[in-house]
Protein backbone atom coordinates (compact mmCIF):
# COMPACT_ATOMS: atom_id res chain seq x y z
CA UNK A 1 0.00 0.00 0.00
CA UNK A 2 2.56 2.36 1.30
CA UNK A 3 4.65 1.46 -2.30
CA UNK A 4 1.39 2.27 -4.64
CA UNK A 5 1.25 5.50 -2.67
CA UNK A 6 4.91 6.69 -3.40
CA UNK A 7 4.25 5.90 -7.07
CA UNK A 8 1.33 8.13 -6.59
CA UNK A 9 3.81 10.93 -5.28
CA UNK A 10 5.89 10.88 -8.01
CA UNK A 11 3.05 11.16 -10.53
CA UNK A 12 1.90 14.28 -8.83
CA UNK A 13 5.41 15.39 -8.37
CA UNK A 14 5.97 14.52 -12.61
CA UNK A 15 2.36 16.09 -13.85
CA UNK A 16 1.81 19.25 -15.68
CA UNK A 17 -0.22 20.90 -17.81
CA UNK A 18 -1.71 24.85 -19.01
CA UNK A 19 -5.15 23.51 -19.50
CA UNK A 20 -7.68 24.22 -17.18
CA UNK A 21 -9.81 21.30 -17.79
CA UNK A 22 -6.70 18.92 -17.16
CA UNK A 23 -5.82 21.04 -13.85
CA UNK A 24 -8.88 20.48 -12.50
CA UNK A 25 -9.00 16.32 -13.39
CA UNK A 26 -6.88 15.61 -11.89
CA UNK A 27 -7.48 17.90 -8.75
CA UNK A 28 -10.41 15.82 -8.45
CA UNK A 29 -8.53 12.49 -8.79
CA UNK A 30 -6.18 13.39 -5.85
CA UNK A 31 -7.79 16.14 -3.91
CA UNK A 32 -11.58 15.58 -4.91
CA UNK A 33 -14.24 14.54 -2.10
CA UNK A 34 -14.39 10.55 -3.62
CA UNK A 35 -10.93 11.42 -4.85
CA UNK A 36 -7.46 9.10 -3.62
CA UNK A 37 -6.51 11.10 -0.52
CA UNK A 38 -10.10 10.71 1.03
CA UNK A 39 -9.92 6.91 -0.04
CA UNK A 40 -5.90 6.54 1.59
CA UNK A 41 -7.71 8.24 4.62
CA UNK A 42 -10.36 6.11 4.85
CA UNK A 43 -7.74 2.97 5.01
CA UNK A 44 -6.06 4.37 7.60
CA UNK A 45 -8.25 2.52 9.87
CA UNK A 46 -7.29 -1.05 8.69
CA UNK A 47 -3.24 -0.19 8.68
CA UNK A 48 -2.04 -2.40 11.21
CA UNK A 49 -0.25 -0.47 14.03
CA UNK A 50 2.96 -0.93 13.49
CA UNK A 51 2.83 0.74 10.06
CA UNK A 52 0.47 3.70 10.43
CA UNK A 53 3.36 6.25 11.62
CA UNK A 54 4.84 5.81 7.95
CA UNK A 55 1.60 5.24 6.19
CA UNK A 56 0.17 8.16 7.56
CA UNK A 57 3.54 10.73 6.69
CA UNK A 58 3.10 8.85 3.11
CA UNK A 59 -0.44 10.37 3.09
CA UNK A 60 0.07 13.29 3.92
CA UNK A 61 3.13 14.37 1.93
CA UNK A 62 0.87 13.35 -1.50
CA UNK A 63 -1.83 15.54 0.15
CA UNK A 64 0.29 18.32 0.42
CA UNK A 65 2.49 17.51 -2.93
CA UNK A 66 -1.20 17.44 -4.79
CA UNK A 67 -2.48 20.42 -3.30
CA UNK A 68 0.94 22.26 -3.91
CA UNK A 69 0.85 21.04 -7.08
CA UNK A 70 -2.52 22.24 -8.23
CA UNK A 71 -2.38 25.96 -6.68
CA UNK A 72 1.13 26.12 -8.63
CA UNK A 73 -0.34 25.33 -11.87
CA UNK A 74 -3.75 27.32 -10.91
CA UNK A 75 -1.65 30.25 -10.30
CA UNK A 76 0.26 29.95 -13.90
CA UNK A 77 -2.77 29.91 -15.56
CA UNK A 78 -4.01 32.84 -14.13
CA UNK A 79 -0.79 34.55 -14.52
CA UNK A 80 -1.41 33.01 -18.32
CA UNK A 81 -5.09 34.92 -18.62
CA UNK A 82 -3.55 37.84 -17.02
CA UNK A 83 -0.86 37.90 -19.81
CA UNK A 84 -3.70 37.55 -22.64
CA UNK A 85 -6.34 40.32 -20.46
CA UNK A 86 -5.14 43.12 -22.73
CA UNK A 87 -7.20 41.58 -25.52
CA UNK A 88 -10.17 41.15 -23.65
CA UNK A 89 -10.99 37.06 -23.96
CA UNK A 90 -9.74 35.71 -26.87
CA UNK A 91 -12.54 32.81 -26.95
CA UNK A 92 -15.66 35.85 -27.48
CA UNK A 93 -17.22 36.20 -30.64
CA UNK A 94 -15.87 38.50 -32.63
CA UNK A 95 -16.98 42.41 -33.67
CA UNK A 96 -19.38 41.85 -37.17
CA UNK A 97 -17.15 43.52 -39.81
CA UNK A 98 -19.12 46.11 -41.57
CA UNK A 99 -18.29 44.37 -45.44
CA UNK A 100 -19.48 46.03 -48.43
CA UNK A 101 -21.53 44.16 -51.26
CA UNK A 102 -20.38 43.46 -54.57
CA UNK A 103 -22.31 45.12 -57.45
CA UNK A 104 -24.72 42.83 -59.38
CA UNK A 105 -23.03 43.80 -62.68
CA UNK A 106 -19.58 42.22 -61.02
CA UNK A 107 -21.50 39.24 -59.75
CA UNK A 108 -22.94 38.73 -63.15
CA UNK A 109 -19.53 39.22 -64.97
CA UNK A 110 -17.34 37.12 -63.02
CA UNK A 111 -20.01 34.57 -63.10
CA UNK A 112 -19.75 34.65 -66.90
CA UNK A 113 -15.97 34.65 -66.62
CA UNK A 114 -16.23 31.88 -64.24
CA UNK A 115 -17.61 29.49 -66.77
CA UNK A 116 -15.82 30.42 -70.01
CA UNK A 117 -12.86 30.07 -68.37
CA UNK A 118 -13.30 27.00 -67.62
CA UNK A 119 -13.08 25.69 -70.91
CA UNK A 120 -9.87 27.51 -71.48
CA UNK A 121 -11.53 31.09 -72.35
CA UNK A 122 -8.77 33.95 -71.01
CA UNK A 123 -9.85 37.85 -70.54
CA UNK A 124 -9.22 40.45 -72.53
CA UNK A 125 -9.46 44.24 -71.86
CA UNK A 126 -9.18 47.29 -73.96
CA UNK A 127 -9.86 51.45 -73.99
CA UNK A 128 -13.54 52.70 -73.63
CA UNK A 129 -12.62 55.60 -76.08
CA UNK A 130 -11.79 53.67 -79.31
CA UNK A 131 -11.22 54.69 -82.90
CA UNK A 132 -12.94 54.44 -85.99
CA UNK A 133 -10.86 51.31 -87.24
CA UNK A 134 -11.89 49.32 -84.19
CA UNK A 135 -15.03 49.81 -83.06
CA UNK A 136 -16.30 50.02 -86.96
CA UNK A 137 -14.41 49.20 -89.98
CA UNK A 138 -12.21 46.26 -89.19
CA UNK A 139 -15.62 44.60 -88.03
CA UNK A 140 -16.98 44.95 -91.57
CA UNK A 141 -18.61 48.43 -90.61
CA UNK A 142 -17.08 50.47 -93.55
CA UNK A 143 -17.95 54.28 -93.80
CA UNK A 144 -21.67 54.32 -94.81
CA UNK A 145 -22.66 50.99 -93.90
CA UNK A 146 -26.00 51.23 -92.83
CA UNK A 147 -25.69 49.07 -89.96
CA UNK A 148 -23.85 51.57 -88.23
CA UNK A 149 -26.69 52.98 -87.41
CA UNK A 150 -28.07 50.29 -85.87
CA UNK A 151 -25.33 51.59 -82.96
CA UNK A 152 -25.77 55.07 -82.10
CA UNK A 153 -22.73 56.21 -81.40
CA UNK A 154 -21.38 59.21 -78.93
CA UNK A 155 -18.63 60.88 -80.91
CA UNK A 156 -15.61 62.53 -78.99
CA UNK A 157 -16.05 66.27 -79.75
CA UNK A 158 -16.06 66.82 -82.97
CA UNK A 159 -13.91 64.06 -84.39
CA UNK A 160 -15.55 61.52 -86.01
CA UNK A 161 -12.52 59.20 -85.70
CA UNK A 162 -12.69 58.83 -81.62
CA UNK A 163 -15.72 57.41 -80.10
CA UNK A 164 -16.83 55.82 -77.08
CA UNK A 165 -17.03 52.07 -78.05
CA UNK A 166 -20.30 51.08 -78.93
CA UNK A 167 -19.34 47.12 -77.99
CA UNK A 168 -16.89 45.54 -76.67
CA UNK A 169 -16.26 43.86 -80.27
CA UNK A 170 -13.39 46.55 -80.83
CA UNK A 171 -11.45 44.70 -77.79
CA UNK A 172 -11.68 41.57 -80.26
CA UNK A 173 -10.53 42.96 -83.21
CA UNK A 174 -7.21 44.37 -81.05
CA UNK A 175 -6.52 40.89 -79.62
CA UNK A 176 -6.71 39.39 -83.08
CA UNK A 177 -4.29 42.06 -84.35
CA UNK A 178 -1.75 41.35 -81.33
CA UNK A 179 -2.32 37.19 -81.02
CA UNK A 180 -2.42 34.30 -83.60
CA UNK A 181 -4.97 31.73 -83.53
CA UNK A 182 -5.72 29.46 -81.69
CA UNK A 183 -7.26 32.50 -79.91
CA UNK A 184 -10.41 31.87 -76.93
CA UNK A 185 -10.67 35.24 -74.96
CA UNK A 186 -14.06 37.37 -73.89
CA UNK A 187 -13.77 40.42 -73.24
CA UNK A 188 -16.00 42.24 -70.83
CA UNK A 189 -16.79 45.98 -70.47
CA UNK A 190 -18.20 49.14 -70.50
CA UNK A 191 -20.28 50.20 -74.03
CA UNK A 192 -21.68 53.71 -74.65
CA UNK A 193 -24.82 53.99 -77.40
CA UNK A 194 -26.55 57.06 -77.72
CA UNK A 195 -30.53 55.74 -76.60
CA UNK A 196 -33.11 57.84 -74.93
CA UNK A 197 -32.60 56.24 -70.63
CA UNK A 198 -35.50 54.51 -69.83
CA UNK A 199 -36.26 51.63 -67.27
CA UNK A 200 -35.05 49.05 -69.92
CA UNK A 201 -32.42 50.57 -71.52
CA UNK A 202 -29.61 52.83 -70.52
CA UNK A 203 -26.97 55.39 -72.32
CA UNK A 204 -24.24 52.98 -70.49
CA UNK A 205 -24.04 49.44 -70.09
CA UNK A 206 -22.32 46.02 -70.15
CA UNK A 207 -21.22 43.80 -72.22
CA UNK A 208 -19.28 40.27 -72.14
CA UNK A 209 -18.27 39.02 -75.86
CA UNK A 210 -16.37 36.26 -76.62
CA UNK A 211 -14.47 34.80 -79.49
CA UNK A 212 -12.85 31.58 -80.61
CA UNK A 213 -10.33 31.43 -83.27
CA UNK A 214 -9.05 28.40 -84.75
CA UNK A 215 -8.42 25.70 -87.62
CA UNK A 216 -11.83 24.39 -88.15
CA UNK A 217 -14.01 26.14 -85.76
CA UNK A 218 -17.89 25.51 -86.86
CA UNK A 219 -21.51 26.47 -85.96
CA UNK A 220 -21.75 23.24 -83.98
CA UNK A 221 -18.94 24.17 -81.44
CA UNK A 222 -20.60 27.60 -81.32
CA UNK A 223 -23.90 25.91 -80.33
CA UNK A 224 -22.25 23.66 -78.32
CA UNK A 225 -19.76 26.47 -76.19
CA UNK A 226 -23.31 28.25 -75.90
CA UNK A 227 -25.63 25.32 -74.31
CA UNK A 228 -22.45 24.66 -71.75
CA UNK A 229 -22.80 28.08 -70.91
CA UNK A 230 -26.52 28.39 -70.75
CA UNK A 231 -26.47 25.39 -68.76
CA UNK A 232 -23.83 26.53 -66.26
CA UNK A 233 -25.58 30.16 -65.90
CA UNK A 234 -28.74 29.33 -65.46
CA UNK A 235 -29.56 25.76 -65.10
CA UNK A 236 -31.30 25.86 -68.54
CA UNK A 237 -29.59 23.82 -71.38
CA UNK A 238 -32.50 24.04 -74.17
CA UNK A 239 -31.50 26.49 -76.31
CA UNK A 240 -32.53 28.11 -79.96
CA UNK A 241 -30.63 30.08 -82.51
CA UNK A 242 -32.91 32.37 -84.85
CA UNK A 243 -31.66 34.08 -87.71
CA UNK A 244 -30.28 37.52 -87.63
CA UNK A 245 -28.07 39.76 -88.88
CA UNK A 246 -24.88 41.45 -87.46
CA UNK A 247 -21.90 42.49 -90.25
CA UNK A 248 -19.01 41.15 -88.29
CA UNK A 249 -20.96 37.32 -88.19
CA UNK A 250 -21.58 35.71 -91.17
CA UNK A 251 -23.95 33.69 -90.33
CA UNK A 252 -25.59 35.23 -87.66
CA UNK A 253 -28.26 34.64 -84.78
CA UNK A 254 -29.76 35.59 -81.91
CA UNK A 255 -29.85 32.61 -79.03
CA UNK A 256 -32.53 32.32 -77.20
CA UNK A 257 -32.64 30.05 -74.14
CA UNK A 258 -35.82 28.42 -72.67
CA UNK A 259 -36.75 29.58 -69.53
CA UNK A 260 -40.05 27.97 -69.02
CA UNK A 261 -43.35 28.93 -67.78
CA UNK A 262 -43.66 27.68 -64.57
CA UNK A 263 -44.04 30.30 -62.42
CA UNK A 264 -46.22 33.83 -62.96
CA UNK A 265 -42.93 35.28 -63.17
CA UNK A 266 -41.35 32.92 -65.81
CA UNK A 267 -44.63 34.42 -67.80
CA UNK A 268 -44.16 37.82 -66.92
CA UNK A 269 -40.12 37.71 -67.95
CA UNK A 270 -40.84 35.52 -71.26
CA UNK A 271 -44.01 37.42 -72.58
CA UNK A 272 -45.61 34.17 -71.81
CA UNK A 273 -43.79 32.50 -74.65
CA UNK A 274 -41.03 30.56 -72.51
CA UNK A 275 -38.26 32.05 -74.24
CA UNK A 276 -36.09 34.70 -73.59
CA UNK A 277 -33.61 36.37 -75.58
CA UNK A 278 -29.84 36.39 -74.27
CA UNK A 279 -27.59 37.07 -76.78
CA UNK A 280 -26.04 37.46 -80.29
CA UNK A 281 -23.99 35.08 -82.17
CA UNK A 282 -22.46 33.90 -85.34
CA UNK A 283 -19.44 33.07 -87.20
CA UNK A 284 -16.59 35.98 -87.42
CA UNK A 285 -17.00 36.81 -90.94
CA UNK A 286 -13.76 36.09 -93.21
CA UNK A 287 -13.37 40.10 -94.22
CA UNK A 288 -13.20 40.58 -90.20
CA UNK A 289 -10.29 37.69 -90.33
CA UNK A 290 -8.60 39.49 -92.80
CA UNK A 291 -8.83 42.81 -91.41
CA UNK A 292 -6.77 41.47 -88.31
CA UNK A 293 -4.02 39.79 -89.94
CA UNK A 294 -5.56 36.19 -89.76
CA UNK A 295 -5.76 33.77 -92.52
CA UNK A 296 -9.12 33.08 -93.33
CA UNK A 297 -8.67 30.50 -95.96
CA UNK A 298 -7.06 28.42 -92.93
CA UNK A 299 -8.49 30.27 -90.31
CA UNK A 300 -12.43 30.55 -88.77
CA UNK A 301 -14.24 31.19 -85.68
CA UNK A 302 -16.76 32.18 -84.10
CA UNK A 303 -18.19 35.16 -81.91
CA UNK A 304 -21.03 36.21 -79.22
CA UNK A 305 -21.86 38.66 -77.18
CA UNK A 306 -24.18 39.30 -74.74
CA UNK A 307 -25.45 42.48 -72.06
CA UNK A 308 -24.65 41.55 -68.25
CA UNK A 309 -26.98 44.53 -67.13
CA UNK A 310 -29.50 42.49 -69.16
CA UNK A 311 -29.28 39.40 -67.42
CA UNK A 312 -28.46 40.85 -64.16
CA UNK A 313 -31.77 42.32 -64.37
CA UNK A 314 -33.16 38.96 -65.44
CA UNK A 315 -31.64 37.10 -62.38
CA UNK A 316 -32.08 39.64 -59.95
CA UNK A 317 -35.52 40.49 -60.91
CA UNK A 318 -34.48 44.11 -60.97
CA UNK A 319 -37.33 46.10 -62.75
CA UNK A 320 -35.31 49.25 -63.71
CA UNK A 321 -31.88 49.28 -65.49
CA UNK A 322 -31.15 53.12 -63.91
CA UNK A 323 -30.59 51.10 -60.56
CA UNK A 324 -27.38 49.68 -61.64
CA UNK A 325 -26.31 53.20 -61.49
CA UNK A 326 -27.71 55.19 -59.49
CA UNK A 327 -25.92 54.24 -56.19
CA UNK A 328 -28.86 53.68 -53.86
CA UNK A 329 -27.00 52.16 -51.26
CA UNK A 330 -30.66 50.61 -50.17
CA UNK A 331 -29.94 48.79 -53.48
CA UNK A 332 -26.32 47.59 -53.27
CA UNK A 333 -26.87 46.48 -49.82
CA UNK A 334 -29.24 43.86 -51.06
CA UNK A 335 -25.96 42.05 -52.44
CA UNK A 336 -24.61 41.14 -49.86
CA UNK A 337 -25.10 37.62 -49.69
CA UNK A 338 -23.73 36.92 -53.53
CA UNK A 339 -20.75 36.32 -54.26
N1 LIG B 1 -21.36 43.18 -80.97
C1 LIG B 1 -22.75 42.79 -81.00
C2 LIG B 1 -23.56 43.84 -80.27
O1 LIG B 1 -23.01 44.66 -79.59
C3 LIG B 1 -22.97 41.46 -80.33
C4 LIG B 1 -22.34 40.35 -81.10
C5 LIG B 1 -21.05 39.98 -80.84
C6 LIG B 1 -23.04 39.68 -82.09
C7 LIG B 1 -20.46 38.96 -81.52
C8 LIG B 1 -22.47 38.68 -82.78
C9 LIG B 1 -21.19 38.31 -82.50
O2 LIG B 1 -24.76 43.86 -80.38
Amino acid sequence: MIDTIKQYLQEVEGFTSTSKEEIETFRIKYLGKKGLLNEFFAEFKNVPAAQKKEFGQVINELKKAATEKVDALQEALKDQNNLTGKYDDLTKPGEPVEIGARHPISIVKNQIIDIFSRIGFNVSEGPEIEDDWHNFTALNLPEYHPARDMQDTFFIQTDPDILLRTHTSSVQVRYMEKHKPPIRTISPGRVYRNEAISARSHCFFHQVEGLYVDKNVSFADLKQTLQYFTTEMFGKSKIRLRPSYFPFTEPSAEVDVYWGLETETDYRMTKGTGWLEIMGCGMVDPNVLQNCGIDSEVYSGFAFGMGIDRIALLLHQIPDIRLLSENDVRFLEQFKSSI
